[in-house]
């Protein structure tokens, strides 16, 4: 199955602002298609730089440079956003998007082993090409850093039993093994959820650092954005969310106070200005129910 890009014309026209050129940052190329759609509405002086991790989405990128010489593809984290720019000429650029998390095509292809639904090695990597596997990964791990992770990062109250379960179970090799472990270790299950959602989600986030990589980039975007470009990012869940509306929260207001009572000149340092915050209408949810849980933030840097 291909992807359905969520909020795709929402993102593209937030992103551009009525602009059709400039230097723009696609962060997560998945199979292209904000940056196809960004592309279509830029003149020929423009230039698209999308990142992506995945070895299955560059193959599909290098496809698209070879037909548009304004597009280049970056095979990195979007966290090395300005070096990977500033390795390529690039100091600014006139806007940066990212549509977070996993791509349909990993979800839906059992061999990359994100899935509980269809059984497959259990990997979990966006870059399958370096690291450790989820399997290896579980191998190493202490049973209380893994609780502590299926907590913060699953939000599941089970997590200790969970990660016992795993502990207990040692090599796990299959994500349908993994699924039956939580399943059965798993006291109360949720209506329309599978009992290994939460613990799925959990692990994925921690072994491809997902949390970790978008708190590098948002500073990075800021830092790398000319006046007046805009920063736009789609996301899936609370923890993704939480993190971005919680940064542009932080860079569009004054700092506080500190209370001392002084007369003090306060100092300026906000470098965002809020633009808007979207969810996917009720066509595209019915169309794609992926997009339900879909928010977009946008911001624009101030001069
Ligand atoms: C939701 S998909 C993007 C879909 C894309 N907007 C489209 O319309 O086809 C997310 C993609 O971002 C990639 N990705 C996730 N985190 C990344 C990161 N930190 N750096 C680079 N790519 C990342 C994933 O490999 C996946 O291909």
């Amino acid at each position: 199955m291909s992807h359905i890009s969520v909020l795709l014309h929402e993102t593209v026209d937030a992103l551009l602002a009525e602009r059709n050129t400039g230097i723009y940052v696609d962060g997560t190329f998945g199979r292209g298609g904000h940056t196809r759609l960004l592309l279509s509405k830029l003149d020929e002086h423009a230039r698209v730089y999308a990142f992506d991790k995945d070895p299955q989405a560059l193959a599909v990128a290098a496809e698209l440079e070879q037909q548009d010489p304004r597009f280049k593809i970056i095979h990195a984290s979007f966290a090395d956003l300005k070096q990977e720019l500033a390795a390529r000429g690039i100091e600014q650029v006139d806007g940066v998007m990212a549509d977070l998390g996993v791509s349909s095509p990993q979800l839906d292809q059992a061999e990359r082993g994100f899935s509980f639904m269809q059984d497959g090695p259990l990997d979990m990597r966006m870059d399958n090409s370096q690291g450790e596997t989820a399997a290896e990964w579980l191998l190493q791990i202490e049973e209380e850093a893994l609780a502590n992770i299926i907590f913060k990062y699953g939000e599941e109250r089970y997590s200790r039993r969970i990660a016992k379960a795993i502990k207990n179970a040692g090599l796990i090799e299959t994500t349908g093994q993994l699924a039956e472990i939580v399943k059965t270790a798993h006291p109360k299950w949720e209506k329309h959820k599978h009992p290994a959602t939460r613990t799925f989600q959990a692990i994925r986030i921690a072994i491809n650092k997902e949390l970790e990589d978008i708190d590098i980039f948002l500073p990075q975007a800021v830092e790398v954005l000319k006046p007046e470009g805009r920063l736009a990012v789609i996301s899936f869940h609370s923890l993704e969310d939480r993190l971005i509306k919680q940064f542009i929260q932080k860079e569009s207001s004054l700092a506080e106070d500190t209370g001392w009572g002084l007369p003090q000149v306060q100092q300026d340092t906000r470098r965002l200005k809020k633009i808007a915050r979207i969810c996917a209408s009720e066509e595209e949810v019915k169309a794609n129910p992926r997009s339900r849980s879909a928010w977009l933030r946008v911001a624009e840097k101030l001069a």
